[in-house]
């Protein structure tokens, strides 16, 4: 059997992983400014993660929802004081767009309607029809017969308010940060605005997490610079530091009705476990303070650079804009100087390593990235 070959990939292969760093098989060192699309938070095979993971497949390593399995009531608890969310509930999946799947589906079932508001340039996932092939009408929310979705522009508040005053909408879903969009932080009036005109129609406000949260702006959330609180928030990526596992915080407006939402796989002992291990981790090394601290410390230094347009981002998720198409560089950085980066559209570079780099790795990085551009 081969692969079907859905990814452009590069022709190296890493074996080995820590910290910041990559090790392939021809024995090459890596800087890690990519952290596996934004996943690595705590950094790779941290000693303390590895421990737990281990010991934890060592008791038991799944059994289903069914059961009680006090691990994700302790991540739960441990994930409400670190995110400032304590009165909020959690429901646990395993990726990314079906955390999104369920936040806007929790939405629907919650107001009974089954419009979405959402952004130009925004990205949640790629999933939507396993429900809609699923012959068991309850739990199919009135958003699931039929997705209606309108696209407007990030911080058009006026154009917001208007749509949403209709009272048709189920719920409004908006990045904490841009990724795929080009790192593009939504105005903190924008957000603010946002909060009040849902409240006011009982339109359900989602913010998609699972990319700039969890640490990686320099707060525990990117839309706590807005200081909002919106009624959903999905969560994914840096969460497990790279082991399969996503959620939602639910609002506690939301009342939990049994059967309406499930998973087989989601809040499994290995993934509570990676999770407690991340959480914990992230509070013991302080990474998020890191992440602000570091992340700041790139920014004016990037921006002295040549060649640069612009240089933007929050913590640890910086987008460096060119004028020219970035690929040749970004291969460049990558064959010759050693560098995983990430990219977004042509132009932009998208940075988003660990977020236990230090300012020496971060300045290894820009001597490396500045070689890239004098060259
Ligand atoms: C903001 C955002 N939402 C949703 C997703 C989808 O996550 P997954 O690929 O785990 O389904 C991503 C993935 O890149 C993302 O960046």
């Amino acid at each position: 059997m081969t692969l079907f070959d859905v990814y452009p990939r590069w022709q190296i292969v890493p074996v080995k992983a820590e910290g910041c760093k990559i090790y392939d098989k021809e024995g090459n060192e890596y800087l890690d400014f990519y952290g596996g699309h934004a996943v690595i938070s705590i950094g790779h095979s941290h000693p303390k993660y590895v421990a737990k993971i281990t010991e934890q497949l060592n008791m038991i390593g799944f059994y289903s929802n069914s059961v009680a399995i006090p691990l994700q009531e302790e991540y739960a608890a441990k994930l409400g004081k670190a995110s400032g969310y304590p009165d909020y509930s959690l429901f646990l999946v395993n990726s990314g767009a079906e955390a999104n799947e369920n936040a806007l589906k929790l939405a629907s079932f919650y107001n009974n309607r089954k419009k979405v508001l959402a952004f130009h340039g925004s990205f949640h996932g790629r999933t939507a029809l396993a429900i809609r092939v699923t012959d068991i009408p309850r739990y199919r929310a009135p958003i699931n017969d039929c997705p209606e979705v309108d696209f407007f522009r990030l911080n058009d508040i006026p154009g917001v308010k208007k749509a949403l005053r209709t009272g048709e909408y189920s719920s409004v879903i908006v990045e904490g940060i841009l990724g795929i969009g080009g790192i593009v932080i939504p105005q903190p009036e924008f957000l603010q605005e946002l909060s009040k005109i849902c409240n006011e129609t009982d339109t359900v406000l989602i913010l998609d997490e699972i990319q700039s949260g969890y640490g990686r702006s320099g707060k525990f959330f990117a839309h706590q610079y807005a200081d909002i609180k919106p009624d959903i928030i999905s969560i994914a990526k840096g969460m497990g530091n790279g082991f399969p596992i996503s959620g939602i915080l639910i609002a506690p407006k939301f009342k939990a009705v049994h059967g309406q939402l499930g998973t087989t796989f989601g809040g499994n002992y290995l993934a509570c476990a990676a999770a407690i291990a991340v959480i914990e981790t992230m509070e013991e090394e302080k990474l998020i303070e890191n992440a602000a601290r570091t992340g700041a410390y790139l920014m004016s230094e990037l921006k002295k650079l040549p060649r640069i347009k612009e240089v933007r981002g929050l913590g640890l998720m910086i987008g460096i804009e060119l004028n020219e198409p970035i690929k040749p560089l970004r291969d460049k950085l990558l064959f010759e100087e050693k560098v995983f980066t990430g990219a977004t559209g042509t132009h932009v570079f998208r940075l988003l390593p660990p977020l236990c780099i230090t300012k020496e790795t971060a300045d290894e990085f820009l001597i490396r990235f500045n070689k890239i551009l004098q060259s």
